[in-house]
């Protein structure tokens, strides 16, 4: 797959599913994340205050930030910047991708969350991290958080889901498998099974194409960009959804 094409702002679970992004994925999961992400930024030799989130879908994660941080969301799809703006309505909401926007200004941190999966190629992987480093202050730092490395995958299933208080309910079912185990990309199959809130239930079914690239392969690339690159994380293998984040890549902006 080419370097350019951005098959996430394609997916329907991006788009015209966006609005059960909440109950798929609900905010309450991402506690445990925002934790990590939080100590890993008190690794910066100077406080953070001011954090871009490039990728940051229904704003989750941000949404465990924002009390203590001044959080600026950045997102390719319109439609979760949407879901995002309801459940963050005192965050800054701009429309971007992450290889290629400038806001022309700087952060304390920046942050690449599970959205730096779709990013499928190591060319495309280095423009995430120059626009990261292009975003820091010097004495900042950029947190990358892959939920999948290549050192690490393992084939496997999993799912979850959630309802909200209109009667709507959403569960997914996955299936991660890496067909080719040297291009450092893996599919994962998902199932969602959809009931609004008349009981009408629709069931879809798509599969995203992520990455999982190699942990020196990560170094390099944080390195090229600029960084001084950090290995975070406990670095355990994910065995399914709701694993909580395990895989940390920190770059440090000298000047
Ligand atoms: C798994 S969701 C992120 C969820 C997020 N961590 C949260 O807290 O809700 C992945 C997001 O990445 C976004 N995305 C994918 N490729 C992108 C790109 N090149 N630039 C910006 N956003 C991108 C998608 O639109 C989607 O909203």
């Amino acid at each position: 797959m080419s370097g350019v094409t951005n098959p996430a702002g394609e997916y329907r679970l991006y788009c015209e599913l966006a609005g059960w992004w909440p109950l798929i994925s609900p905010p309450e999961e991402y506690e445990r994340d925002a934790a990590l992400v939080a100590e890993a930024f008190r690794s910066a030799p100077q406080p953070v205050r001011e954090v871009l989130d490039l990728g940051s879908g229904g704003g989750h994660l941000a949404a465990h930030l924002k009390g203590l941080l001044e959080v600026t969301l950045v997102d390719i799809s319109e439609q979760m910047l949407t879901v995002s703006r309801e459940l963050n309505p005192e965050c800054v909401h701009l429309k971007g991708d992450m290889r290629t926007v400038r806001l022309g200004r700087s952060f304390d941190a920046v942050l690449v969350h599970d959205a730096v999966d779709y990013v499928i190629s190591e060319a495309d992987l280095l423009r995430v991290a120059e626009t990261a480093f292009a975003h820091c202050r010097p004495g900042g730092i950029a947190v990358f958080a892959p939920d999948y490395v290549a050192d690490t995958f393992a084939p496997g299933v999993g799912g979850g889901g959630g309802s909200d208080a209109s009667g709507r309910q959403a569960s997914f079912r996955e299936q991660t498998s890496d067909l080719d185990p040297d291009d450092q990309c893996i599919e994962v199959d998902y199932e969602f099974v959809l009931r609004d809130a008349d009981n009408r239930v629709q069931v879809v079914r798509e599969v995203h194409r992520l990455g999982a690239f190699r942990r020196q392969t990560w170094l390099a690339v944080l390195a090229a960009a600029g960084f001084e690159p950090e290995l975070g994380g406990s670095g355990g293998p994910v065995t399914g959804a709701g694993f909580g984040l395990v895989n940390i890549f920190i770059g440090h902006r000298e000047n």
